[in-house]
């Protein structure tokens, strides 16, 4: 008899990339018999363009590392997860403020999590979670780091879509 597997992504997306990435990934996950809920974080206040230059996104993500929220759906912490996937875009080498912010909120409810990382140029994961483990005080299992391009290229996708399951799998293995 197979384990039936739960699973929770929670995710932010300011400009689309990593709300396609979750789309494909819980239909693939789906695809793979795993159960998938899909939560999106929504800023009380969105971010205006120009966003590189937007100071309130500046001064969210680098100082006050975080902003105001909302879950939609609001019952991701009534429900159990075998594992949450939080995904973010990173801004300024770091997570977004938003995912900051879920993450300070919400990080140490959410049992075993891994982060899944969107940019545009392959980011160093350890840096990552040096300082959401440093700065947020949550010890996320692992990031993975997907790129814009790698998004778009149909085969590198899939590729790394497969290595997001195998990871997913052996964590609970490990730990059933
Ligand atoms: C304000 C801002 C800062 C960014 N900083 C970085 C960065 O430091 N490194 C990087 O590789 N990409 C950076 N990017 C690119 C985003 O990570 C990338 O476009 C991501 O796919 C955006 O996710 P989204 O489309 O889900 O909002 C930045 C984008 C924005 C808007």
């Amino acid at each position: 008899m197979g384990f039936s597997m739960k699973l929770a992504i929670v995710y932010y997306s300011r400009t689309g990339n990593t709300e396609n990435l979750v789309k494909m990934s819980s239909e693939y996950l789906k695809s793979r018999g795993i159960e998938v809920n899909v939560y999106k974080v929504k800023p009380l206040k969105e971010y205006s363009p120009p966003l590189h230059l937007n100071p309130r996104l500046i001064i969210d993500t680098l100082i006050k590392k975080g902003t105001n929220i909302l879950l939609e759906p609001r019952d991701l912490l009534n429900e159990k997860y075998d594992m949450v996937i939080v995904a973010s875009p990173i801004w300024f080498n770091r997570l977004s403020s938003p995912i900051q912010e879920l993450l300070k909120k919400y990080g140490s409810m959410f049992g075993r999590f891994v982060i899944l990382i969107v940019s545009q140029l392959k980011i160093n994961c350890n840096t990552i979670l040096k300082k959401v483990v440093e700065q947020i005080h949550v010890e996320p299992m692992l990031c993975i780091n997907i790129t814009v391009s790698e998004i778009r290229d149909k085969t590198m996708l899939m590729q790394r879509l497969e290595e997001l399951v195998s990871i997913v799998n052996k964590a609970l293995g490990i730990l059933r």
